[in-house]
């Protein structure tokens, strides 16, 4: 047996998901997926952003509901196995204890470069929050504190991680080796799936057009209204192409759920219109979804067991989280009380 692959430790993983709403399958093929395909061959941690989701201040006991069922899909994705964990970012307090030491460290000019904050800053004009601004660097605690190597993510986020690759980069400068520094892992297809409605948009969450977004929650007749409802072209054939956004669109949804290349797409549609198309993709995106749905429905009756995940998941991540933050608090020059 070779003997560097006993010993070399295995490469870990980290991804959070906001809980603001259901999931879309956007969300799904992008990052949940690839979460799932990853939690075989590393260790994983993977949890629900629920601080994040305070920066646009959400109705309490929504948030605290929604936080609930996020943690269900999570666990209804099959991620919490192995020595994977799943968990709420709220219940490992170190999150924000690094998050601090990290704002240190990260320019004014840094942060207020980010897309996503002026994006949302424009859409909640309202309510330009320090923590709307700062959330790059909590997003970076989430990441370094477990000192993740490989972050899942769609193209979104992508400028988020690489801030927190340059804080890492910056830190480990000044104090040594402290930090991992992370790399993105962004799938080849899916990472940036468009509103059904408007396929030069993302598929969003909070769009307001309920028919842009499939919910990964949504039932069978659901996803078929959208699906059929799903703009198109007036070419009526189905291929990739420059300018046909709206079926580059549902080809990659279709390609993602079913494995199936281009140009197997393509020949298999061949003569056929868009109508045929749109039913194949609502199957495709059904089947996909069903066993998810399924245990997602079998645990949410379960809610004793569900506190029972969330409070191991929480004692696991932590045990991780404090070995990283009592390193960067010695390393800054932090006097470390001594508790028993
Ligand atoms: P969030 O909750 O907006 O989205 C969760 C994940 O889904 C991806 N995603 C998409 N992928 C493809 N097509 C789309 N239309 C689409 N929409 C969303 C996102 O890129 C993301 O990977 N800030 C993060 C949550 C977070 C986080 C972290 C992520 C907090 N801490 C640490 C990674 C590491 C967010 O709001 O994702």
């Amino acid at each position: 047996m070779d003997s560097s692959a006993i010993s070399a430790p295995r490469k870990r993983v980290l991804s959070l998901i906001q809980p603001t709403s259901v999931p879309t399958i956007g969300n799904y093929i992008g990052a949940l997926r690839n979460w799932a395909a990853m939690a075989d061959d590393y260790d994983c941690f993977y949890g629900v952003a629920d601080l994040h989701a305070l920066t646009i201040r959400p109705d309490p006991p929504a948030l605290r509901r929604q936080s609930t069922e996020m943690f269900a899909m999570l666990l209804a994705l099959g991620l919490r196995r192995g020595n994977n964990v799943v968990f709420v970012q709220s219940h490992v307090p170190e999150h924000c204890q690094l998050n601090w030491i990290l704002t240190c460290y990260t320019q004014f000019g840094e942060a207020a470069r980010m897309t996503q904050f002026k994006d949302k800053s424009a859409s909640h004009a309202d309510n330009v929050n320090l923590g709307l601004f700062s959330y790059p660097t909590l997003m970076a605690a989430d990441i370094l504190i477990y000192q993740a190597d490989y972050v899942p993510i769609g193209a979104d986020q992508k400028q988020h991680l690489e801030l927190s690759r340059d804080i890492a980069e910056r830190f480990n400068g000044i104090y040594g080796p402290t930090f991992t520094a992370p790399e993105p892992y962004i799938g080849k297809i899916g990472s940036r799936v468009m509103s059904l409605q408007d396929p030069t948009k993302k598929m969003s969450k909070s769009d307001p057009n309920p028919k842009g977004a499939i919910s990964i929650l949504d039932s069978p007749d659901q996803i078929v209204k959208k699906c059929k409802s799903a703009v198109t072209d007036s070419e009526a054939s189905v291929h990739y192409a420059e300018g046909k956004d709206g079926v580059n669109n549902l080809m990659t949804i279709f390609s993602a759920c079913t494995g199936q290349t281009f140009e197997r797409i393509e020949r298999d549609f061949a003569g056929k219109g868009y109508g045929d198309f749109k039913l194949a993709l609502a199957e495709a995106v059904i089947e996909e979804l069903r066993p998810f749905q399924e245990e997602y429905r079998r645990l949410m009756a379960d809610p004793a067991s569900l506190r029972q995940a969330a409070a191991e998941g929480a004692e696991a991540a932590a045990r991780a989280a404090r070995r990283t933050t009592a390193k960067a608090m010695k390393k800054v020059g932090l006097w470390m009380a001594e508790r028993g």
